[in-house]
Parts: structure tokens; sequence; C-alpha cells
């Protein structure tokens, strides 16, 4: 496994794209923090992210490409640079070596070929600071228990974790993280947002609050217009430097119709799609899945939650959704209203407010896995369509 390598692509072939980045996600703990078309962009990208690794696809203009290359590997002696391309041309092989790139991956790229490469990369960088996971909670619609997953996951992963964990609240807008906790921030993920410079450790502790579980929070800004001027580059530069710190980086969100939507899909570890036993919202993940396959996103980072199930919903069956979705459900949590909804307003997490409740139990159930992924086996299985659920969705 290519622990902790944080890639980033220049590739000014967008019919390249996706498979170029399907590749790289392919690999088991690499990250694209950012995708970049413009050669001449590449060393302000280099100034400004942390990475390990940078992908260039050489094609369709290989000299060119080459030549804005040389003086930016020269900069950055401690990166490694791998060179795609589809011309085996021997004189364009040594010159992509001469300039330093420390690979040359011919299309259609070898899977063992980049496995070996990248795992490389890991041996070389295992004394480097090590990275945490970035988790992902993306509710599938409106209401499905993203939120409650999100801060009551951060606050069991704390507790498991060296380095404790943070929870980033991603809903910009409307994000209650802090509220569910009973805490009042002075700071917030704005604070992080001004540039795009590297962010400084002391920065990021003055702009937590931390909770008595030991979890940290990242509240969402304090006002609408901040939350209107933050981009997708900050957002992975506040992940970054949050996954340098922290074991665990638990991001609430963000909403589906937001622009950072796809970012912080890419750069988690994990995503946790939350869902109900309703159409819309397997509708929902049905084709955001869909979507994510034909971008190139792995989709076997995606874990499906199913929240809020009870046994008086008997029109849809988690044994349906599987079926349609071919893809099985990670875990379920149960519906506890009351429990819920006391804990919500006393701002407590589940763990102090209700230990033995089942929801409590469910959610630590997914920290345990997430923390000892080992012991949890293979539990994705493919499954033919059929049944009522796929007539519903139109695929009968
Ligand atoms: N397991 C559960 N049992 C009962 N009620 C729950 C459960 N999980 C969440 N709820 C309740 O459902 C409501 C919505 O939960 P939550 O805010 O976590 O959802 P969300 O997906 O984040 O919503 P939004 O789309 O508004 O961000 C809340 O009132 C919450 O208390
Ligand atoms: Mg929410």
């Amino acid at each position: 496994m290519a622990r902790g390598i944080r890639a980033i692509i220049l590739n000014s072939d967008e019919d390249y794209t996706k498979q170029l980045r399907s590749k790289l996600l392919s690999i088991n703990g690499l990250k694209v923090i950012s995708e970049i078309d413009e050669p001449a962009m590449l060393e302000n990208i280099l100034d400004n992210y942390p990475a390990e690794l940078v992908v260039v696809n050489l094609d369709p203009e290989p000299e060119y490409v080459l030549q804005i290359c040389a003086p930016v590997i020269e900069k950055y002696p401690e990166l490694t640079f791998f060179a795609v391309s589809e011309s085996n041309d021997a004189q364009l092989i040594l010159q992509a070596m001469r300039t330093g790139f420390r690979e040359f991956l011919l299309r259609p790229i070898d899977d063992d070929q980049l496995h070996q490469a990248t795992n490389r990369i890991s041996k070389l960088t295992n004394t480097n600071t090590q990275q945490g996971s970035i988790i992902c909670i993306f509710g599938t619609a409106g209401g499905v228990g993203t939120t409650t997953i999100a801060v009551n996951l951060g606050c069991e992963l704390a507790q498991m974790a060296r380095r404790s964990a943070v929870i980033v609240d991603l809903d910009l807008l409307y994000g209650h993280i802090a509220t569910l906790l009973d805490l009042t921030p002075q700071f917030s993920i704005a604070d992080l947002c001004q540039t795009l410079d590297a962010i400084d450790p002391s920065m990021i502790e003055k702009a937590l609050i931390k909770h008595e579980t030991g979890v940290s929070v990242l509240a969402r800004p304090l006002q609408f217009a901040q939350a209107q001027a933050i981009s997708a580059p900050n957002i992975t530069n506040v992940l970054n430097a949050l996954s340098e710190m922290f074991d665990y980086v638990i991001c609430d969100g963000p909403p589906r119709n937001s622009a950072i939507g796809p970012t912080v899909l890419e750069l988690a570890d994990i995503s946790l799609m939350i869902l109900n036993l309703t159409v819309p919202s397997v509708r929902n993940i049905d084709r955001i899945l869909r979507e994510m396959e034909r971008e190139g996103y792995n989709l076997e980072r995606i874990k499906l939650i199913v929240s809020r199930t009870t046994s008086d919903c008997n029109t849809l069956t988690v044994a349906d959704i599987e079926q349609t979705l071919n893809k099985k459900i990670w875990l379920t949590i149960p519906e506890e209203y009351k429990t819920v909804s006391a804990a919500v307003n006393t701002g407590q997490p589940l763990h102090k407010f209700a230990p033995k409740s089942k929801a409590r139990e469910a959610i630590r159930t997914i920290a345990n896995r997430i923390h000892n992924p080992s012991e949890n086996g293979k539990n994705e299985k493919e499954s033919n369509l059929s049944g009522l659920i796929a007539k519903v969705l139109g695929k009968q």
C-alpha cells in the first residue's frame, strides 16, 4: 500500500483526465490533491501544496512540457516526478530521464509498474510526517443523519487515535457541528482560508475548538459572505494541513450541491455515503455512484451506510438497496428518535448521553472498522439487479 502519497497531476489532454485519475486513485493511500492542465501553473501549485509525487502527462506536446518541467524538477529535488506518454520513442524516454523524471510510464499504464513505482515513494517518505486519514461523510438526501454521524464518529475516533481527531464542518452555510457539541467557536474555517499559502500549525491550533472527548472542531464560517469566498483549493489546503496534525479528519459534508464536493471526495481516503430507506435517497446514491465511476473515482473507497432504519418501513429493505446498487451496505444505524434528539438538544455526543444506545453502538462499530481495517474483511460483493426496487428505479 502506498501510504500517504499526495499526488499532483499535470495533464493537458482532456480526453485522458479520467483515465489517469482513476489509475492513480486505484492505488491505496494515494490522494490526488490537485489537477492542472496548464504546464506554466506547475511551479505555482508546487509552491503552495505540499506533495510527494507529480505525475506529468507529456502528451500532446512533450518537448514543450519537458522544457517547462526541467527547472521545476531542479527546484524541488525532494519531489518525485513520473512522466506519462503514448510514445515509446527512445529519445523521448532518455530526455525525460535526463530532465529528472524518476519513472517513464507508457500508456496504457501497467498496473504492476505503477504499484512498484509508488511503493518506492512510500518507502522514501516513511520518515516524513505521518498523514492522517480524511473521512468524508456525505448525505445522499437532506436530513438522512449525516451530521449526527460526523459528530459521534469524531468523538469515538478521537478516543481511539493516537493523534486524536478533528471534525470539519463543510456545511459552510448552515452547519451546526459546534452546536451539537455545545461549543461556541471564536474562529472558523474561514480564518484558515484567507490565503493559499501553507497554513502554519499555530494558526490551525487557534482556529480549532476542543471538546471534552478530545475531538477538535473546525467550525463553519460565522458569516454567510465568508462561506461564499471559500474555494476548492482553500479546502484542499486546509484538509491537507489538518491531516498532518491529526490521525482522523472527519468532514461533515460537503452538501450535495456544493462546489467543493468533488474536491473533498477526491481527497478522502474513505467516503461514507449516508442514505435512508427511501427511494429518493437510493436514486440519488445510484446517480452519484454512476457519475463517480464515469469520472474515474475509486468506488472501493466509498462505503454505504443506511441510517435511521426502522422495522416500521417494510416497503424498501437493505437487501433491495444492495441488489439495486450492486454494492454491499457497510452498516446500518437504527432510528432512535427520542435518544438522538435529546442528545442534540442538550449538545452531547451519544457516547456520553446514551452510551448503551443502539445508534451509539453502530457508530462505534464504524469507528472500529475505520481504526482497525484489517479486522474487517472484504464486505463488498457484486449482485444482480432485480426485484421491486429495480422497477421503482426504472432499471427493468
Ligand atoms: N439514528 C437516528 N435516529 C433518530 N433520529 C436521528 C438519527 N440520526 C439523526 N436523527 C435526527 O434526524 C435529523 C437530521 O439529522 P442530521 O442533522 O444528522 O442529518 P443531516 O443529513 O446532516 O441533515 P442536513 O441535510 O440538514 O445536513 C435530526 O433531527 C437528528 O436528530
Ligand atoms: Mg447536516
